[in-house]
């Protein structure tokens, strides 16, 4: 039997990380981050020193670069070259340098195929940018998690994590190859005034409606 790809995209700090990962727990699928995988290669770039508005040496890079994409314990995991970069995926330097890298066709091309590798061995919840509309264009379970842009910088406040949300949001919504939008048919969810139990509640739902999830 085909393996089953819940999709889940949606801006950054819309809550879709966390409704990913319960959902995943619940159904009992692995849990996929898209964008730790840009982090991983945006942190590669920090270490490297390389301007990531200059394309040759952003491709160069990436053609020195082994992405190692597997699963533990029900969660995904990426190696770059071997290492693990932690808590490195989130610090400032790579919040501000990742939109850019994702940008280049080249390097989504590499880490779509990466992530439509995990079909081949169990379901997936994956959560992104372009899950819906790119990697598993295909699935009939899309969600498209939202919140408004003043509880999205609260909430990152709030986790103590500086990051250009706005600026981010600008870059994924505007670039050329496969911008934030939401998949045709996608379920929209609005989290702005919702907690995550409700979220879960609203996916599972329709997961349920759609014959997916037994009552
Ligand atoms: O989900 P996140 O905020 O950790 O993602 C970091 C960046 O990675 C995001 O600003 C854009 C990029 N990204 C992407 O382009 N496509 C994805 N499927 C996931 C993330």
């Amino acid at each position: 039997m085909k393996n089953i790809a819940i999709a889940i995209d949606g801006p950054a700090a819309s809550g879709k990380s966390r409704v990913a990962r319960r959902v995943a727990e619940d159904l009992g699928y692995v849990f996929v981050n898209s964008g730790a995988m840009y982090r991983a290669f945006a942190w590669q770039a920090v270490q490297a020193g390389i301007d990531v508005t200059d394309e040759s040496q952003v491709l160069t890079l990436l053609a020195d670069t082994k992405f190692e994409c597997g699963e533990c314990e029900g969660v995904g995991t990426v190696l770059v070259n071997g290492v693990d970069p932690g808590e490195a995926l989130t610090e400032d330097a790579v919040n501000s340098t990742v939109s850019a890298i994702a940008t280049y066709p080249e390097v989504r091309e590499r880490l779509v195929a990466a992530q439509r590798a995990y079909l081949d061995h169990c379901n997936v919840v994956m959560e992104g940018r372009d899950i819906g509309t790119v990697v598993f264009a295909d699935t009939p379970y899309k969600f498209y998690i939202d919140a408004s842009p003043e509880v999205r910088a609260q909430r990152r406040k709030a986790q103590g994590i500086v990051d250009s949300i706005a600026d981010r949001d600008r870059q994924d919504s505007t670039r050329k190859a496969s911008p934030l939008v939401a998949a045709e048919g996608a379920e929209v969810v609005d989290s702005s005034e919702l907690d995550l139990e409700q979220v879960v509640s609203r996916v599972l739902g329709k997961l349920r409606e759609q014959g997916l999830v037994s009552e």
